[in-house]
């Protein structure tokens, strides 16, 4: 039997509790409310639709967001321009620039632009460093989630066998570094599998625990994973049925559910634990200013 792991329900709880955080260290003490700060350039579709339910979450809360959208053919310079007005912004804690960029822009320069104290997608290297090496930093919102999700449903992963599909820098990478960590909700062996990769599927067989975020609908079927498996759905791809587009992840989920002991669906899995911790983030970054 597979027990499907309810990510909505999930960050319905803990909107409760950062909505009793805010009360209690923010409004109580008479503090301006958390504002996140989003910066979109253009309007490739998945990015519109990730930038407005993060702005609805922050709206759920009760906190303050701004969103900076910037047409298609923005110059680097011109981007830099929003990132420096939002790092010298006072009412700004925390801000992200929705990725990926255009390939006219050099992601690493506008990343390494933005202070590491208001960098809540944890992305910056001084962050993504930090947490490499056990200290406190901003971890990204996407790996919180996930590690929330198993810390909340009592899966352990101490001492368990996590392979981890995808190596990109807002999944892969920082889920792996956390689960391996020698911390609580780390101790995990982890196996980080990627595009070069041969015969994943010998890999996968093994794993306790997998993590997918490839972004290639339906790509883990049942065959490829163990009776009783623990697997994370983080692909999110849109996929179009003439005028209908729905949202597929990389599971494929009918030869996976009944196989795997715990499965997240796509939708109401990952996603809606991603957008509840960088709201996270951005109260913590609130609460440090
Ligand atoms: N694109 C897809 N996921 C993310 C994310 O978590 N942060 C940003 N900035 N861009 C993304």
């Amino acid at each position: 039997m597979t027990q499907l792991l309810n990510g909505n329900k999930l960050a319905i709880d803990i909107r409760k509790e950062i909505s009793k955080e805010i009360e209690k260290n923010i409004r109580n003490k008479k503090k301006r409310l958390p504002h996140l700060g989003i910066i979109l350039l253009g309007t490739n579709s998945s990015s519109l639709t990730y930038v407005n339910s993060k702005i609805q979450e922050c709206k759920n809360i009760g906190i303050e967001s701004s969103l900076i959208h910037l047409p298609n053919d923005s110059s680097e310079r011109e981007l830099l321009k929003e990132i420096q007005k939002m790092n010298n912004n006072p009412l700004i804690d925390g801000f992200i620039v929705q990725l990926p960029l255009q390939k006219h822009i050099n992601s690493d320069k506008i990343i390494m632009s933005i202070n590491p104290k208001k960098d809540v997608d944890g992305f910056h290297p001084e962050n993504f460093g930090k947490m490499s090496l056990d200290m406190n930093a901003f971890f990204p919102a996407t790996a919180l989630g996930i590690l929330t999700i198993l810390e909340r449903s009592k899966i352990e992963i101490s001492g368990k066998h996590t392979v981890v599909i995808g190596r990109s820098r807002i999944v892969g990478r920082p889920i792996s570094i956390l689960m391996s960590r020698k911390n609580y909700l780390g101790n995990s062996t982890v196996t980080l599998t990627h595009s070069q990769t041969p015969n994943i599927d010998c890999y996968t067989k093994q794993a306790d625990i997998i993590i997918t975020a490839v972004g290639r609908p339906g790509f883990l079927t049942g065959k490829m994973i163990k009776e009783g498996a623990i697997v994370i759905d983080v692909g999110i791809t849109i996929v179009k049925d003439g005028k209908k587009s729905f949202l597929k992840g990389d599971v494929d989920f009918n030869s996976v559910y009944g196989k795997a002991s715990y499965l997240t669906p796509v939708p109401g899995g990952v996603g809606p634990m991603t957008r509840i911790m960088l709201v996270k983030n951005t109260l913590m970054a609130a609460l440090n200013r």
